[in-house]
């Protein structure tokens, strides 16, 4: 080539959730059943969309309207329900303008990032989303920068390192919290959301807000939307439907704008976003006319409210069973259906392992494992040994070993084994790391 194509942002890119997939499609061909805990689409787990909520799509098929492309900023019927939902709230005031259509938050996050000037940086959280710390990372071509969330206070920000940061990176010109996060599971109190507030008014910085999650937060957990506490900054808020209705198929998110007026050069910003999806024409149709008509049905706390529950207790049931694990660290989640384990220090020594029966498929774990992160390879070695596919947390910009599993199991005593296959191989994994003796007998896989 007279040029090199690859652009240095490329490096940047790197999503653990799918990466570890193609691990794990060698593994299934040494004949191993692979119970995939990677991804949080809870359709692919089983749950099944509910009748109502199948029949509104039913219904929107026979608008014309649905068939065709929509304004770039989104059908106006959809933008004034939503804009209406937001002002609902006590505190909160956005108008339609304020509300623009994405192919789900992935795409806002491409664009959000994606159209920032590549001097000016947005903090995020360490553990990490890689949606955002990838896209954040390669619109400059630097790596991410990140504030800690602190497993030993329930994962809640940790507000001295984000202050320290803020003070020594005058590129900062934005930070970004995710509630209820992925991947801890933790839910932001309303005090913790105005701490936030409180930083981007002193530093005179935008906040990025992702409120995927929002309406899936456990019943007695208080938190509230961002556009409730932040009154006077401008904010970027990113919601969805692919995981409360759920429909991570429709590819449809949006963004509330909060505050534009409040400054110019966010309010610039925001028309390059608008003007860089309008290069797109528009986003997916058909499910905006949906939203309003989900939303507004009296059915749909319900929904919500039963689903939140249904979480709580496979959260509570996770944890009933993990904490028993000697040398890891777990929290119950709060929101969200994710849960983070944590190996404590002194646990991966290099010589842990998991059985596994296979020869031929030990061989190609102890290859894989070789210069892989301590996580990535109890990952590797779990899947080689009972087939559960979890993620590990070094693909989520952490330095701490640990990793992801989703509470999404629709099938009950599937769920029960997942949770207590994973007690059992922790325990065998640490437990063999004390020696330098490798369990070669029994495969924990599902026989
Ligand atoms: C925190 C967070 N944001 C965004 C997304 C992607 O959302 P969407 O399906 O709307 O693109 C996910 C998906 O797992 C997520 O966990």
């Amino acid at each position: 080539m007279r040029a090199n194509l690859v652009s240095p942002s490329s490096a940047h890119l790197s999503y653990a959730i799918r990466d570890i997939v193609s691990f794990a499609e060698l593994v299934r061909r040494h004949g191993v059943e692979i119970t995939w805990e990677n991804i949080g689409d809870p359709v692919a787990k089983g749950e099944r969309v509910e009748p109502w909520i199948r029949q509104i799509m039913h219904e929107v098929l026979e608008i014309e309207d649905s068939w065709g492309y929509c304004p770039t900023e989104g059908f106006l019927e959809a933008r004034e329900a939503l804009a209406e939902h937001v002002n609902a709230r006590p505190g909160a005031r956005v108008t339609p303008a304020d509300i623009i259509f994405f192919n789900g938050v992935a795409d806002a996050v491409a664009k959000v990032y994606g159209f920032l000037s590549a001097h000016a940086r947005v903090i995020g959280p360490s553990p990490a989303y890689s949606t955002h710390s990838s896209a954040e990372s390669a619109h400059c071509a630097l790596p991410h920068l990140t504030y800690d969330l602190d497993p030993e206070n329930s994962w809640m920000p940790d507000f001295v390192d984000l202050r320290r940061k803020l003070e020594s990176y005058p590129a900062i010109a934005g930070i970004l919290l995710i509630n209820p996060n992925n991947p801890t599971g933790a839910v932001y109190p309303p005090e913790v959301l105005e701490r936030f507030v409180a930083l981007a008014r002193e530093f005179d910085l935008f906040l990025v807000a992702d409120e995927i999650y929002i309406h899936m937060v456990f019943p007695g957990v208080e938190t509230v939307h961002l556009s409730e506490v932040a009154t006077d900054v401008p904010a970027v808020v990113m919601r969805g439907i692919s995981k409360e209705v759920p429909w991570p198929g429709s590819r449809c998110g949006w963004i509330e704008v909060l505050n534009r007026s409040r400054d110019q050069n966010f309010s610039a910003y925001i028309d390059s976003v608008l003007a860089a999806k309008r290069l797109e024409v528009c986003s997916t149709s058909g499910p905006q006319l949906a939203v309003p008509r989900i939303f507004g049905d009296p059915r749909y706390a319900d929904h919500l409210a039963r689903r939140a529950q249904t979480f709580a207790k496979r959260a509570q049931q996770a944890y009933e069973i993990l904490r028993q694990v000697p040398g890891i660290k777990v929290h119950p989640a709060q929101g969200a259906f994710y849960m983070t384990v944590l190996f404590e220090a002194g646990t991966l020594t290099g010589t842990n392992r998991l059985p596994i029966a296979d020869p031929q498929l030990r061989e190609l774990v102890e290859q894989q494992c070789k210069g892989a992160a301590p996580d990535a390879c109890f990952v590797y070695q779990l899947l080689a040994s009972t087939g559960i596919c979890v993620v590990p947390l070094s693909g989520f910009f952490t330095p701490r070993p640990g990793f992801r599993f989703t509470l999404l199991e629709t099938d009950d005593a599937k769920r029960e084994w997942i949770f207590r296959t994973l007690a059992e191989a922790l325990t065998t994994y640490i437990e063999s790391g004390k020696t330098s003796s490798r369990p070669v007998e029994r495969s924990l896989a599902r026989t």
